[in-house]
């Protein structure tokens, strides 16, 4: 074979893609439930929109993000992950004139390089969420309420929320400092990256994937005992509003995202069948990234979701049927004039319902063969004799009852057994 989809990505081929079509579909009638509109950004974006929003510190810019010069030199970069891009079209068109609350949700593949392994792509799939304009611990446990229920809807039982909270601008130096206090004496159990994270920004040792690394961490002190009154308010309130929302979740301290624009709030949902990429969404609050990005003060919330992850959540939760729904009715036919028949009496009835037919002058027999592997609950049959009388057959293929009708009829009777 001369070429295969780059390392890192995959083909999505129809005996998977309408998994993904009733994946978008749930998502995108829950979003309408909760009132997000959809937003669709670039591919790409300015390299520093990223580098200054997730942060210079964390493993995304500084070793995952696909950037290139275009041919005029400027820095580009396909977009890593949504906030950032839907911050930047918030800031640029003002959405939030007025001081409305913006809810925008988006469902498109993220780019990031990223060491390739189940549930681990280079180009990956999100649905994601992003509410402007509020500071209301509601928002935080509406969006945690919504990536639950979405999930429960889709079949997948098990989840576990996990929150936690980031601290804001206030918080963060005291912890900072105490991590620093505490991790300097076990800085040799470490591995060379954290060392150097320890250095730049003590917060990003969470991120390691190596094992011997977390276990330390395990006794680092927790954020919850640095926070700032207002940062223990909001997060007891979120909490109050999951309980009184039946959203079950646990407290979870060690939970730290990799990205940098992270208050308060965080939170992740996981399903343990996943194995080690068991984080199904994950979000938080980002109080700051508005400004940041040259907006007005704006306090946002916001959670991703991997879909290729869903969809294996969804698999080993056999919630899915185990093929695709096949077409609602066959049409048969042998011999040219049948064909044309048949063509017509296909395109009368495709107003109504699906419809296959044959392309490959098969036989009768194969092709009816064919309409009971595809679950197909009509056959309409046309040969020569239906052809010479003007009828075709109408096969009920439950029951096995069949009927010849004249042509006029057959998209009424049809119609009716659908009905049935
Ligand atoms: P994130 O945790 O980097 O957050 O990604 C969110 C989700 O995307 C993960 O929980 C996982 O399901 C999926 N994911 C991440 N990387 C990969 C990958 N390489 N392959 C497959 N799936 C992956 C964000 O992206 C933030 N923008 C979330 C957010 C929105 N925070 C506020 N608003």
């Amino acid at each position: 074979m001369k070429y295969r989809a780059p390392r890192g990505t995959r083909d999505i081929l129809p005996d998977e893609s309408w998994k993904w079509q009733r994946v978008e579909s749930v998502f995108r009638e829950t979003a309408a439930r909760f009132g997000y509109s959809e937003i669709r950004t670039p591919v790409f974006e300015e390299t520093e929109l990223f580098a200054r929003g997730i942060g210079d510190s964390t493993d995304i810019v500084r070793k995952e993000m696909y950037t290139f010069a275009d041919r005029k030199g400027r820095s580009l970069t396909l977009r890593p992950e949504g906030t950032a891009g839907v911050v930047r079209a918030y800031v640029e068109h003002a959405l939030g004139r007025g001081g409305r609350v913006t809810k925008l949700f988006y469902f498109c593949p993220m780019f990031r390089y990223e060491r390739p392994q189940a549930g681990r792509y280079r180009q990956f799939w999100q649905w994601g969420l992003e509410s402007l304009g509020s500071l209301s611990p509601v928002v935080d446990a509406e969006i945690i309420h919504f990536s639950v229920s979405l999930f429960a809807r889709l079949g997948i039982r098990g989840t576990e929320a996990r929150v936690n909270s980031a601290g804001c601008r206030e918080c963060t130096p005291a912890y900072n400092a105490l991590l620093k206090e505490r991790l300097a004496v076990r800085l040799p159990e470490f591995c060379e990256d954290c060392r150097a994270r320890f250095e730049r920004n003590p917060r990003r040792m969470f991120d390691c994937k190596n094992e011997a690394c977390l276990t330390v961490l395990k006794d680092a002190p927790s954020i919850l005992g640095s926070l700032c009154d207002g940062c223990r308010r909001h997060f007891e309130r979120v909490q109050a509003y999951l309980a009184r929302m039946s959203v079950p979740f646990r407290v979870d301290t060690s939970l730290a995202r990799g990205l940098d624009y992270y208050t308060k709030t965080v939170f992740e949902v996981h399903y343990h069948g996943l194995g080690a990429q068991s984080a199904l969404c994950g979000g938080g609050r980002y109080d700051q990234l508005v400004e940041d990005a040259g907006g007005d003060p704006t306090p946002a919330c916001g959670v991703s979701s991997g879909v290729e992850r869903l969809i294996a959540a969804l698999e080993s939760e056999g919630a899915l049927p185990e093929a695709q729904p096949g077409p609602a009715v066959v049409v048969v036919t042998m011999g040219d004039e049948a064909s044309l028949a048949g063509a017509a009496l296909a395109a009368a009835l495709r107003e109504r319902a699906a419809v296959e037919m044959d392309y490959q002058d098969r036989s009768i027999k194969a092709q009816l063969r064919d309409a009971a592997r595809l679950g197909a609950r009509v056959a309409v049959i046309v040969g020569a004799d239906e052809v010479a009388r003007g009828e075709a057959v109408v096969k009920d293929m439950a029951s096995g009852e069949q009927r010849s009708l004249p042509v006029g009829e057959v998209v009424g009777e049809v119609a009716r057994l659908l009905a049935a």
